[in-house]
């Protein structure tokens, strides 16, 4: 086990912003947690999880030791009659392994490709987009718990998947290392497809019974055009989750704004495009310090260079006052602050 000293975090953070771990260790196996664990200073030092880094805004440098999860590897676990179970390692990029199944042939993860970040980074977050969260298609997880230092395998029920939002937000925060993800991908293939973009795609396409791969490149064609590549725009996707209100609620908004974008949701609430608020409000293409507002999608903020953790504050606080003062809604936001 190498422990790395005074390590810069911010290539490390996919809205690249400053901030430096006093110590990290890099997390290959199951194995590397337990060393750390068995560790006579590190065993009992406090610990922050990082996977891609692409949830979480960065406000102070890091005291604690980083466990940066770096666990590989892409592999067919078993086929039944019903589905294809694939493993990944929590440390592979989430894309990769999308691209990856299409490649093998295998659909079922297509309409979530382009999502940034790592396998272990998607179930803490129950990561969705066009119709589809990785709630649906998932089988199990391993952790190691770094109180006790066991080995733990989690099923759905344990995981309590909820709109972007799991028990790794929640009771196991900073508890639990993510060390591998099971996916079940159902057989026969079925296109999830409700999603007004991707119907979009088909009325411009005309193809009506795409395929994986074409669903998979419509996915990122759109996510291409309206979201900022981190690698070239510091991000971190969809700032605030869309907010849930009653219908009551819904109701006394859209008399006062008809034109709000809503979805009603099985339960009988509706869930606003947080998005639309906030342009809305005005803030597309707005500016605080060196943190704006992306100008193709309101719900994203980017670093427009040389951005500091607290200037990402400063403007997601100033949106929630502008939202809650026209909508009366409080958006609360996605990424972990630290
Ligand atoms: N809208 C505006 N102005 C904006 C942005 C959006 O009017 O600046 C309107 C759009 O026209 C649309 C509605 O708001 O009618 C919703 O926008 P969009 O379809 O782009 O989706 P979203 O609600 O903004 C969610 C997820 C995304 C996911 C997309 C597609 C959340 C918080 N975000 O965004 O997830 O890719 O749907 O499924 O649920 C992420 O979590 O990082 C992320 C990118």
């Amino acid at each position: 086990m190498q422990i790395e000293t005074g390590v810069s975090l911010k290539p490390l953070n996919s809205f690249g912003l400053p901030a430096t771990a006093r110590q990290l260790v890099r997390i290959r196996s199951d194995a590397d947690v337990r060393q750390v664990l068995d560790h006579p200073e590190l065993g009992l030092a406090p610990k922050f999880i990082l996977g891609g880094g692409s949830n979480v805004i960065l406000t102070r440098d890091m005291p604690e030791l980083v466990l940066k999860v770096e666990v590989m590897g892409l592999r067919v676990l078993r086929q039944t009659a019903d589905a294809v179970v694939v493993e990944a390692g929590a440390g592979e990029r989430w894309h990769d392994l999308v691209a990856w199944c299409i490649q093998q042939g295998l659909g079922g993860l297509e309409n979530l490709a382009l999502i940034p970040g790592t396998v272990g980074a998607a179930p803490v977050q129950n990561i969705g987009a066009y119709g589809l969260e990785l709630k649906d298609r998932f089988e199990s997880l391993d952790t190691v718990d770094l109180v006790t230092g066991r080995a733990v395998t989690l099923f759905p029920d344990q995981c309590e998947f909820g709109y972007r939002d799991s028990v790794f937000k929640r009771g196991l925060a900073g508890r639990s290392v993510i060390t591998r993800l099971r996916l079940r991908l159902p057989k026969p293939w079925q296109p999830v497809l409700g999603y007004l973009d991707l119907e979009r795609k088909m009325a411009e396409t005309g193809n009506h019974a795409p395929d994986a791969r074409t669903i998979f490149d419509w996915v990122c064609e759109i996510r291409r055009a309206k979201l900022p590549d981190p690698a070239v725009i510091g991000n971190v996707g969809s700032f605030f989750k869309n907010p849930v209100v009653t219908p009551e609620q819904c109701r006394d908004i859209i008399a006062r704004d008809p034109h709000i974008v809503h979805y009603p949701m099985p339960d009988g609430t509706f869930k606003l495009a947080a998005g639309w608020m906030i342009d809305a409000c005005g803030w597309k293409g707005k500016t605080i310090g060196h943190a704006g507002v992306y100008d193709k999608q309101a719900l994203v903020l980017v670093n427009r260079g040389g951005a500091v953790g607290s200037e990402v504050q400063t403007l997601a606080r100033a949106i929630q006052e502008s939202v809650y003062g026209r909508f009366g809604i409080r958006l609360e936001p996605e990424p972990i602050m630290v």
